[in-house]
């Protein structure tokens, strides 16, 4: 028998429904009708170079200590933990690059603890990235609960699913991609996705490229650039999966374009800041096919 609990022990575990006799906060408001609501960020652009920078620098000081932080979190879709390396992919058939190269971390709550202890007598420059980490997740976690406590009125205990017994479980991803000859790549950052989340703060990028369609897979895609002291908040499929047909509020496609200002040669790294929070004692029972779609439809054209 599974630790977790299914979507639908989580919905009978904390009562869950929605109360469509309450009053809508805007935040839930704008949560339906868009699919995506801006808030505010208390930490600045500076502070997420500074984190971004961190990893940087013990990737060229420290690169196997810093390789010694991953693992698997749990039995989960999802959730791995500590600093993963994907190369770029090439397209065989124009020589052009398809994927680009990146490094990225995930911070944990459960991983906080085995890090401190692992890393107590590690290189400075990993313990000083690491707790900037802790400290962005901490911030994060803040503006997260703050968010689902705005849904608490319609979404009676949406609180006690995601933080139960003040308990929490968040995945905070950074991303830092290498830089590229412009003439060199082609297609989109990232592709169109569901995020696996309950919930996600897109909290920093500083490149242009975020769009969101909120009527999904085949809906109208609009661009949102991340100004200073704004971010992002939407929720991914696992809410989706918890709250079933009940709850309107739906998870959002969205995906990263690449943009490349004309006569730019060099495209410099850049750096994105993302918070996935999730309920600490469910499996939303997801795969890739719920995050992807596309691909199970590429398959499926490829039978027929
Ligand atoms: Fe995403």
């Amino acid at each position: 028998m599974s630790e977790f609990l299914s979507p639908g022990e989580a919905r009978c575990e904390y009562s869950l429904r929605r109360n469509d006799l309450a009053k809508e906060n805007e935040i839930e408001r704008v949560l339906r009708e868009r699919g995506i609501a801006t808030i505010e960020m208390p930490l600045s652009a500076d502070d997420f170079k500074r984190f971004s920078e961190g990893m940087a620098i013990c990737l060229d000081e420290c690169p196997e200590q810093l390789a010694e932080t991953f693992f698997k979190a749990d039995s989960r879709y999802g959730g791995e933990a500590g600093y993963t390396r994907k190369e770029k992919k090439i397209d065989e058939r124009t020589g052009l690059q398809k994927a680009d190269p990146k490094s990225y971390f995930h911070f944990t709550e459960a991983a906080r603890g085995c890090w401190r202890e692992q890393f107590k007598n590690g290189p400075k420059v990993l313990r000083d990235f690491l707790e900037d980490g802790y400290e962005i997740q901490d911030a994060l976690m803040g503006l997260a609960k703050e968010t689902i406590g705005e849904l608490e009125n319609a979404h009676p205990n949406i609180s006690k699913l995601y933080f139960p017994d003040g308990n929490s479980y968040s995945f905070l991803r950074l991303l830092r991609y290498d830089g590229y000859e412009a003439h060199s790549v082609k297609s989109e950052v990232a592709k169109p996705h569901y995020d696996i989340s309950g919930l996600t703060i897109q909290a920093y990028a500083d490149a242009p490229g975020f769009w969101a369609a909120k009527d999904g897979v085949n809906g109208r895609r609009k661009h949102y650039d991340t100004a200073e002291h704004e971010a992002y908040t939407f929720m991914g499929k696992g809410h989706e999966k918890v709250y079933g047909k009940i709850d309107d509020i739906k998870p959002l496609w969205h995906g990263v374009d690449r943009i490349i200002p004309a006569g730019v040669t060099w495209v410099p790294e850049r750096t994105a800041v993302i918070l996935f929070v999730d309920a600490p004692n469910v499996d939303y029972h997801l795969n890739q096919h719920d995050t992807l779609p596309q691909l199970v439809g590429a398959k499926t054209l490829a039978l027929v």
